[in-house]
């Protein structure tokens, strides 16, 4: 697969599941709204979708969610997968919170799974319940050592809050490095550059970065993992340290990736809104001809990059749909409530709406909020690689998009019905391969 600007389509990412066994502050809402099972891949479309992309050339496949482990019989995806290790595909490889980990590590390294990402934000026990609300500290650490033990390669990624894990980073070099790991930070939503009333928990990794060469001394290197982090060795440790800035997404001129949400959505750029609907061409027939055709669609509208990159001495574009829609002040998305305290807004004749992983792959979350004239003013859109942490926060602008802006009032509204949802749910027999735990 070659796009328009002559790059070629290597890897892929794919959301098994919007749902995890967490709810990590940053990233989803306690009381979180999933997709209904039906409008997510099985398991064997998730095959059928993977291997037409590796029939097509893509080398590297990173399944990642929502926590891809608590898809129930996720290690048949992973076994049938597997197949083309070697005829085709160079790795296979997942993020993960861990929790699972210790269950899976052994299965996952048969199944000639390498490398794996694990994310961990503390050492603190208490502190590591307090980010996830949910997840047991002891039970990822098991889960780590398990991976060890298979032989799996780890790569620990955590997220920088201020005032939560601030003081721990130098500890946590200590610990990754020390346990052969290797460390990736990234920061989390540069909220400043939208709204600096919410920032209480954003931190620079400028600062860290800062902070650390009072303890260590960081030796740039040249090694990239064609991703956006920037690694530096730790001469002390020896262990490479990774920085992911959001927002500096400036390797847009080799980007070789595609991702595909749990709905079967295909994004050709993290940063921009085009997206094509493979679920259909897969459902529409058993023939794989359509999803082919679908895929060399979408790749053939790959956009050479993000609007809204910043690092080449442009401003983030955030600061254009601003303008467009008035300069009224920035939504709040789903997880940054907890973390960018604001008050409600009044006044607002749609209310705030709320969405997460409906519209978008991966852990994205939209949030609108009319004008006080309720012209429909603003939606902002914040969406992180799961894979890379990478975050782009980026805002669509306007009343354009007041059939999405319904949408989501209307996902708002039906939120009390949650609970009976939920019911409805819980009461569902599970079907094999693809019922899910979470
Ligand atoms: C969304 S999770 C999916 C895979 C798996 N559940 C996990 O936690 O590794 C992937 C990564 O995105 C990161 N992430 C989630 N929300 C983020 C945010 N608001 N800013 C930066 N990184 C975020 C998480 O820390 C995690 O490392
Ligand atoms: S970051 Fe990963 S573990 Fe945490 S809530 Fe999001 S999907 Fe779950």
């Amino acid at each position: 697969m070659v796009d328009p600007f002559g790059r070629h389509i290597t890897y892929l990412r794919v959301s098994v599941t919007d749902r995890c066994d967490f709810r990590c502050i940053y990233c989803m809402a306690e009381t979180m709204t999933f997709l209904p099972r039906q409008d997510v891949l099985t398991l064997e479309e998730i095959d059928r979708l993977a291997s037409a992309f590796i029939a097509k050339g893509v080398r590297k496949l990173r399944l990642t969610g929502g926590e891809p482990l608590v898809r129930r019989n996720i290690m048949w995806l992973f076994e049938r997968l597997s197949r083309h290790l070697g005829g085709g595909l160079d790795e296979l490889t997942l993020t993960t919170n861990g929790s699972q980990l210790a269950l899976h590590a052994e299965a996952l390294a048969a199944c000639g799974v390498a490398r794996i990402n694990v994310s961990l934000d503390t050492l603190d026990p208490g502190k590591f319940r307090a980010i996830t609300r949910k997840g047991d500290l002891a039970q990822v650490m098991g889960g780590i050592e398990a991976a060890d033990r298979a032989g799996l390669k780890i790569k620990i990624n955590t997220v920088a809050l201020r005032d939560v894990n601030e003081e721990e980073i130098e500890e946590l070099v200590r610990w990754a490095h020390g346990n052969g790991f290797e460390l990736t930070l990234i920061e989390t939503m540069p909220m400043g550059e939208i709204g600096a009333d919410r920032t209480e928990q954003y931190l620079p990794l400028s600062l860290v970065r800062a902070r650390l060469t009072q303890h260590f001394t960081l030796d740039d290197t040249a090694y990239r993992s064609g991703g956006p982090a920037r690694y530096v060795t730790v001469r002390e440790t020896g262990g490479r340290l990774g920085f992911i800035t959001p927002m500096t997404h400036n390797f847009c001129e080799s980007c070789n990736r595609v991702r595909v949400t749990c709905t079967g959505t295909l994004y050709m750029c993290l940063g921009q809104e085009d997206a094509a609907d493979l679920r259909a061409p897969l459902r529409a027939s058993t023939d794989d001809a359509l999803l082919h055709a679908a895929i060399d669609s979408a790749i053939a509208r790959k956009p050479k990059g993000h609007d809204f990159v910043i690092g080449r001495g442009e401003r983030p574009s955030l600061a254009r749909p601003m303008s467009m829609t008035g300069g009224l002040s920035p939504a709040e998305t789903t997880h940054s409530r907890h973390l960018f305290r604001r008050p409600p807004i009044t006044g607002c004749p749609l209310g705030r709406a709320l969405l997460s992983n409906q519209l978008t792959p991966f852990l994205t979350h939209r949030c609108a909020h009319s004008g006080l004239n309720g012209t429909l003013a603003a939606v902002f859109h914040v969406d992180f690689d799961v894979a890379e942490k990478v975050l782009v926060l980026g805002g669509i602008g306007g009343a354009e998009r007041a059939h999405r802006l319904g949408r989501l009032c209307r996902a708002k509204q039906d939120q009390p019905d949650r609970a009976r949802a939920r019911g409805a749910r819980r009461r569902e027999p599970p079907e094999s391969p693809d019922a899910e735990r979470a």
